[in-house]
């Protein structure tokens, strides 16, 4: 069933590494290419000699050894998947903060594969802020990380933080290799994040928009193997590796991006909170305050979304974003209509946790054929994966 598929595992120095030599085995029964590569601490648990045996490839351990050097961007290209299992507190840590003080952080940062991670540690240390908060970092980097079990811990306490069980884990690396094909050969094309439209060359007007579902959304669709390109306008969020970014400022900058890019996409969704007016002149000088009263003369930006859906082919599915305080049903398929787009999803400022800047979001989606799915309140990641199934669902009916 893995045939072919190539998957780096990383073993870290926790006594859960005697777990790992299963997951190889696992994964080599059901021939997949196996590399293993180890933290020199790792090594006191378990011997690189019972990995190589098993993997029957070389174990590396060490960033330079003797006269060689190991090339970390060459192994972090070769995987289609990067395993780190055991991980430690204290390569969690690493990780979350870009250390790279062994040959496994510079796999780490320098890999382009999606990266699995299957913690193991005391509860304890599971439990603590610290650890808490690098999970969180590296979740936001991209990476998935894997549920700890609960049960007998090496300290002989009883509680969680025992690593996955190999069987689970490897089910878990299926997922990721055969979910992926539903959206292998899918160009994606995404807007996300606000725009900043120039004054002067001090001021600007923007809103208040995160780009969080928009990368959110980029994220889910990548993790299924499709082609994504993000536009994105000034956020600070970090982006996957995987994902193409065109970064732009003004309104006018991604109208330009997006027009010269919808043609080869699929998919296209229109994230971005994209002003709707823009200073009708930019001052090359700072604007002083010598009147009492000062007018902005505004003029309309170009509606990507209408644009696009004028134009784009029937094949094209193109989904568009209401954020209503009112009328929300009537807004939302106004701009459904009027907008010729495929999709509407709405949300609604009225609803608790949903709109610009929160980590979560609470939708409804419309669609051309009149169907609505309204949706729980979801951590922005969620609701990327109801986004994109429901997308999926609809291209494929
Ligand atoms: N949009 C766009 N280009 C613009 C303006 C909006 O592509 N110049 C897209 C957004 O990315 C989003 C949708 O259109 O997908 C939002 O529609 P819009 O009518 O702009 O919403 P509002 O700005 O809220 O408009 P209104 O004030 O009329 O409700």
């Amino acid at each position: 069933m893995m045939k072919g598929k190539k998957i780096l595992i990383g073993v870290t120095g926790s006594i859960a590494a005697y777990k790992s030599v299963l997951i190889v085995r696992l994964l080599v029964k059901e021939e997949a290419e196996v590399k293993v590569i180890m933290t020199p601490s790792s090594k006191d648990f378990v011997s690189p000699l019972t990995f190589s045996t098993l993997s029957k490839n070389k174990v590396l351990t060490e960033l330079v050894s003797e006269d060689s050097w190991a090339n970390h961007v060459e192994l972090g290209r070769w995987a289609d998947i990067f395993l780190i299992a055991p991980a430690t507190c204290n390569t969690l840590a690493k990780m979350a903060n870009g250390f790279c003080d062994n040959l496994l952080l510079a796999v780490y940062l320098s890999s382009t594969c999606p990266v699995m991670v299957a913690p193991a540690m005391d509860e304890d240390m599971w439990r603590h802020p610290a650890t808490k908060l690098n999970l969180q970092k590296i979740t936001s980097f991209g990476n998935t990380i894997l549920p700890v079990d609960n049960g007998e811990l090496a300290s002989g306490l009883t509680g969680e933080g025992r690593m996955s069980e190999p069987a689970f884990i490897v089910e878990k690396i299926k997922d990721f290799f055969f979910k992926p094909e539903i959206c292998k050969g899918l160009n994606v094309l995404i807007t996300a994040g606000p725009t900043v439209e120039a004054i002067d060359p001090v001021r600007f007007i923007s809103n208040h928009s995160s780009g969080k579902m928009g990368v959110a959304i980029a994220e889910e669709f990548r993790k299924r193997g499709a082609s994504v390109t993000l536009i994105l306008g000034p956020s600070g969020e970090s982006v996957n590796h995987g994902i193409e970014i065109r970064r732009v400022t003004s309104a006018k900058e991604m109208y330009q991006e997006a027009i010269s890019r919808y043609q080869q996409a699929d998919i296209i969704i229109m994230a971005a909170a994209v002003a709707d007016y823009t200073p009708a002149e930019i001052s090359g000088m700072k604007i002083k305050k010598d009147n009492e009263e000062m007018k902005l003369n505004l003029k309309k930006t170009d509606d990507i979304l209408k644009t696009i859906g004028g134009l784009k082919k029937d094949s094209q599915l193109l989904v568009g974003f209401a954020l209503e305080t009112d009328n929300e049903k009537e807004n939302a398929l106004k701009k459904l209509n009027g907008k010729k787009a495929d999709f509407i999803i709405l949300n609604s400022l009225k609803d608790e946790g949903s709109g610009f800047g929160q980590d979560t979001n609470k939708i409804t989606i419309f669609d051309k054929k009149g169907g609505e799915a309204a949706f729980e309140k979801k951590s922005k990641s969620e609701v990327a994966i109801d986004i994109v199934n429901s997308i999926i669902e609809y291209k494929n009916a």
